[in-house]
């Protein structure tokens, strides 16, 4: 077997510990269990089979199986800091008989067939930059009567971004794919996924990020200089600053999305 390295994490073990003291231990994206529960609202999981993609470190695929009370719950993800993290994550909780944590190259997901009752992710697909492909592959490994349910974080409108849009996702630095929430039912469509969902979070998240940046500058900024150093912390508040601008401006669209796999 030939082996190839990983390439370089994005999500590495400084990154996991800022977002986790920002958002809460085993949370790489905002708004903890609270916004996981809005995203499932009104499905119920109990007894079924759940895959996470980009689950991260294992914090909301946790919280799926912990309090949601589903069955089986596979975490996947290309990175694998986040999957280290998450399996110490899912050890210290006791709940490695209905958890496990997969890494994979991105790509096809590494799972057969009609093999999960729900498909959900929490603000990764904007890292799959073919999202034909990407919805092609979520809908294959849907049993029929299957639902995916996720949030991710979008752009408000498919054409150029705008300079601030430019200057906010070369702040991040991160391998962002974004596209429209038109562009993504689009995919969800061609897939042949049914009953398709759209929920703009904007409204919420503009309000939320400016918290989170209060919180940076002020409570926060002792306890995260101490885990990852003052001059990651500021220049993470220059990152949420020029993100503030384009969640205002509306332009930076968290999203959730909803759709089916039709039974037969
Ligand atoms: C913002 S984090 C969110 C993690 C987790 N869902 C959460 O809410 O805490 C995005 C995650 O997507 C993962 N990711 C990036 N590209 C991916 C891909 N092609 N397939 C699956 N996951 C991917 C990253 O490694 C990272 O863990």
């Amino acid at each position: 077997m030939i082996e190839t390295a990983d390439a370089e994490p994005e999500y590495d073990d400084t990154a996991i510990r800022f977002l986790e003291a920002l958002w809460g231990e085993g949370y790489l994206s905002p708004g903890g269990p609270d916004e996981v529960d809005r995203v499932v609202e009104g499905l119920s999981l109990k007894g079924k089979t759940i895959l996470d993609i980009g689950c991260g470190a294992g914090g909301v695929t946790l919280h799926l199986v912990a309090t949601h009370r589903a069955a089986r719950a596979t975490g996947f993800d290309v990175e694998r800091p986040v999957i280290e993290t998450a399996r110490r994550r899912a050890a210290a909780q006791g709940l490695e008989d209905r958890v496990s944590f997969v890494q994979a190259p991105p790509g096809p997901l590494p799972f057969t067939g009609s093999s999960f009752d729900v498909v959900f992710s929490k603000d990764a697909l904007l890292h799959v930059p073919d999202k034909d492909a990407l919805f092609a592959e979520i809908f294959r490994v849907l049993k029929p009567g299957g639902v995916f349910a996720a949030s991710n974080w979008m752009i408000g409108h498919d054409a150029e971004p705008s300079l601030e849009m430019k200057a906010y996702v070369a702040a991040e630095g991160l391998s962002f794919a974004m596209a429209s929430p038109a562009r993504y039912a689009e995919a969800m469509r061609r897939a042949g996924f049914t009953g398709i969902a759209v929920r703009d979070r904007n409204p919420w998240y503009r309000e939320v990020a400016r918290e989170e940046l209060a919180r940076l500058k002020g409570p926060l900024y002792a306890k995260a200089a101490a885990a990852v150093g003052a001059a990651y912390v500021d220049k993470n508040i220059k990152t949420w600053e020029a993100m503030q601008k384009v969640l205002d401006s509306g332009e930076h669209r968290p999203t959730h999305l909803r759709g089916w796999k039709p039974v037969g």
